[in-house]
């Protein structure tokens, strides 16, 4: 199986644990790190609902805390009309971590598409030298 593929697939897997009772929108992903792991999150939303996360920061977070920031992709995955795309927030954390990231999103039907994030965000915040 492609890379890729592989990371959709895990995407989907996490997305089944999503805790969405709010919006109903439950999203995956899986991110990959420079040594090929994968580490994965769903959205997990809350009461007071700014306190919800996406998918992505789960998963990105969950690399990180694991010892793990050197990332090269993250895939996305919705069951929705449009392609989900990262939201503001979620693009600029993504830029942290690699500010060439290969952003993989996706749905449940197999459509897909793939973006840089420099191409998803212009001149993203970045405090590194
Ligand atoms: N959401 C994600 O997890 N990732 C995205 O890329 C878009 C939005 C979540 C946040 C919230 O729990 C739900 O989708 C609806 O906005």
């Amino acid at each position: 199986m492609k890379m890729q593929e592989e990371l959709i697939e895990k995407a989907k897997e996490a997305r089944k644990d999503a805790y969405a009772p709010y919006s109903d929108f439950k999203v995956g992903a899986a991110v990959l790190t420079r040594d090929g792991e994968i580490y994965t999150g769903c959205n997990i939303e809350n009461s007071s609902y700014g306190l919800s996360i996406c998918a992505e920061r789960v998963a990105i977070f969950n690399a990180v805390s694991a010892g793990k920031s050197d990332l090269v992709a993250v895939a996305l995955t919705a069951d929705s009309k449009e392609l989900v795309t990262p939201c503001g927030a979620c693009r600029q954390v993504i830029f942290e971590f690699n500010e060439d990231m290969d952003v993989i999103m996706s749905d449940l039907s197999g459509k897909v598409s793939i973006k840089s994030i420099d191409e998803l965000l212009w001149k993203g915040f970045s405090l590194k030298e």
